[in-house]
Parts: C-alpha cells; structure tokens; sequence
C-alpha cells in the first residue's frame, strides 16, 4: 500500500491535494497519511481534528492519522470518532497502551503503535498484539524531507518476521525518507505500506508517483514464506 503524506502538499488547498492522489482501489493512493504534530512532543507543529474532520469530507480514501503528540490518551480517540480509518500513536507518549487500541477499535477505527528510531521493537512486541498497524519511523519525527535511515530495516525484518510466524498481525508501515530509491530497501525488509510525503507531493504528476512507487515496491517484496 501507498500512503501518501499530506505533509508535503499544499496546506491552503488540501481538498484538492487529496483528490490528486486518488482513484480506484489498487490504483490511487490507499491510504492518505495525515501528520498532526502539537510542537510538544515534536519540534514542529501541523494540524488537528478540525482539519481531519474537514479533510473526511473532501477525499474518499481512508485517511490514516499520524498523532507526534503528547497525551495521545487524551486526544487520538477524537480522531477515531470522527471516523479516521487508521490512527497512530506513538509508543514513547502513550500512558496506557492496551487501552488505547481497545478504544480507537471501538471507536470504529484501526489502532497503529509507532516507534521512534531510538525505540527498540522487542520492547513493544506485547503491546503490539492489540494493534493494526506498526508504523517503523525510518526519520526522527517531525520534518518531512529528511533522509532515509536505512538501519531501521533491521527493525522491519524483525516486524515482518513476527508477522509471518504469527505473533503479530500488523500492517508494517515505514515512514521517512520514502522515495523511488528507498522504497526498494524498504519493500525488500518486508513492509506492507510505504508513507511518502516529497517524492509524491513534490513531484510534476503526485498520482503517477504513487504508481511509480508502488510498482517498485511490488516487484521488491519479499516471497510469502
Ligand atoms: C515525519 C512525518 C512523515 C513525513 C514524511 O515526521 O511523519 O510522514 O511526511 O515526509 P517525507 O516522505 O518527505 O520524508
Ligand atoms: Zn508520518
């Protein structure tokens, strides 16, 4: 799956920049990443549930929210309720996490567990087993337009490996750096959906990019044991 980061798009015509990238299931982007950041648990700061609430109306794809903020207890299930497909949090600012996936599951959406590229995978392998979505940071949080950090790919074979024997059953998703070089590492370790902010929005045509990047991915994955 392509997912792409609205983060790069053009702020004042969001409607638009989503609807750029969709289309037809298996063609346009699956999901729409939205990065919300409150200049708290990262330096920069986005948007919120007012703008998701506006963005459900504008676009048909399945927007998948990236929450960098602090106190996610407290906020993500906003988003959930407002009817966000996917919704993340990060593990480094979650109080409760069981409790937080059971509520954004009740609340009628995914539940996704995000680690920094400090945060060690082994030590959320439990947690993870409420989730959906395992979203594998391949940048430090907070900035789109940074580079790739290929040493998280230990990190996303790891995550493939517990999902192909059986102890999780998350969507891998990276984030950070994607673009038609990295996608191929990325594919290759084992991740199931690819977040690319600059290499779609920045692009001459965002909707043939997304194509681009995920025929590339495709043709990296690795054979299903
Ligand atoms: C970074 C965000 C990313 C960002 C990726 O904190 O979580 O989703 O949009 O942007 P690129 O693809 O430009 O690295
Ligand atoms: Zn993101």
């Amino acid at each position: 799956m392509i997912a792409p980061s609205l983060l790069a798009a053009d702020f004042a015509r969001l409607g638009e920049e989503a609807r750029i990238v969709g289309g037809e299931p298996g063609a346009g982007a699956d999901w729409l990443h939205v990065d919300v950041m409150d200049a708290h648990f990262v330096p920069n700061l986005t948007l919120g549930l007012p703008v998701v609430e506006a963005l459900l109306k504008a676009t048909t794809t399945p927007l998948d929210c990236h929450l960098m903020i602090d106190d996610p207890d407290r906020w993500a299930i906003g988003y959930a309720e407002a009817g966000a497909y996917n919704v993340t949090v990060h593990a480094e600012a979650v109080a409760d996490p069981i409790s937080m996936a059971a509520n954004l599951r009740a609340a009628g959406a995914k539940a996704g567990l995000s680690l920094k590229p400090g945060t060690a995978l082994d030590d959320w392998v439990e947690a993870l087993k409420h989730y959906d979505t395992l979203l594998v940071m391949t940048v430090e949080p907070g900035f789109g337009g940074q580079s790739f950090m290929a040493d998280m790919m230990g990190k996303v074979r790891r995550a493939r490996s517990l999902v192909d024997t059986g102890h999780l059953t998350v969507v891998v998703q990276v984030d950070g750096g994607i673009n038609a070089e990295t996608i191929e590492q990325a594919a290759s370790a084992g991740a199931d959906c690819f977040v690319a902010g600059s290499a779609v929005y920045s692009a001459q045509d965002p909707a043939a990019a997304v194509a681009a990047l995920r025929a590339i991915a495709a043709a990296h994955r690795p054979a299903t044991p």
